[in-house]
């Protein structure tokens, strides 16, 4: 049985969150400088889309720009932005093609005109699109989603909209960025690092991690397949007991 006939489709996580790390060590590898890392990351992000979209999950979600990337070389951003602009004008007919909606989540104002523009414009030409929601993360951080969302609920309390009595997990949850989305029940992250990397804190307070020493230019098809195999080997129970799960909480 090949590996994608290994995966049970009935359950398939709604939402699949990647942390993408290692284009700088391949390119290395490859005797190249870290750009040809990245331009290589990019045909393993069609091969998660294709995959991920080909089997129904319905987020995928990306972190392909961190805040604290900004502190890279600056002919390394200048390259990332312009490989991001330049793959969004390529694929776009794909992602229509396939059904794919574009969505961004960060502080997407932090990005350079161009790059900003061409994103706007992408997740327009995308937006009635129904198959599957790639999420790109970009100027991304955990902790600014956070400060943002407790800025603006202060906001509301001290302009008298909303009862400091009110504030709850999920009016905190509807001030994130990831407000209309499911939370992620995988998250994954390549080449061999075990950390998070201030990436979606809140929402993956109960994902399940699938840590990979592939590098991404290398994370394929079959290697999204193994992770998805082994995330349903496993018993999610939330805090609770196996004997008080029902069938659907071991997704
Ligand atoms: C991490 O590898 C990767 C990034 C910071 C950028 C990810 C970008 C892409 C895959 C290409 C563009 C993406 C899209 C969505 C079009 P690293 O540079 O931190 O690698 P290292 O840890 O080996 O140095």
């Amino acid at each position: 049985m090949s590996l994608k006939e290994q995966i049970d489709i009935k359950k398939l996580p709604r939402h699949v969150a990647i942390i993408m790390d290692g284009n700088g060590r391949w390119a290395k590898q490859q005797g190249e400088q870290r750009t040809f890392g990245h331009k290589n990351g990019v045909t393993a992000v069609r091969e998660v889309t294709e995959a991920a979209a080909e089997l129904g999950v319905e987020y995928l979600t990306l972190y392909a720009f961190s805040t604290e990337n900004w502190n890279r070389p600056r002919n390394e951003i200048d390259a990332l932005m312009d490989l991001l602009i330049n793959t969004m004008n390529v694929e776009l007919k794909t992602l229509n093609e396939n059904d794919i909606r574009l969505s961004a989540i960060g502080d997407l104002k932090s990005l350079p005109t161009k790059c900003y523009d061409n994103l706007m414009q992408t997740i327009e030409a995308t937006k009635d699109n129904k198959r599957m929601t790639l999420v790109l993360a970009l100027s991304y951080s955990a902790k600014w989603e956070m400060t943002q969302a407790i800025q603006k609920i202060a906001s509301k309390v001290k302009e008298g909209t909303l009862s400091k009595e009110d504030i709850s997990e999920d009016v905190i949850s509807d001030h994130l960025c990831t407000k209309d989305m499911p939370e992620p029940e995988l998250l994954i992250r390549t080449s061999g690092e075990n950390r998070i990397s201030n990436f979606l804190l809140w929402q993956i307070a109960y994902s399940e991690l699938y840590f990979t020493k592939t590098l991404w230019p290398e994370f394929d098809k079959e290697e999204f397949y193994t992770a998805l195999i082994d995330y349903q080997k496993r018993e999610r129970r939330f805090g609770n007991v196996p004997e008080n799960l029902s069938s659907t909480d071991h997704a």
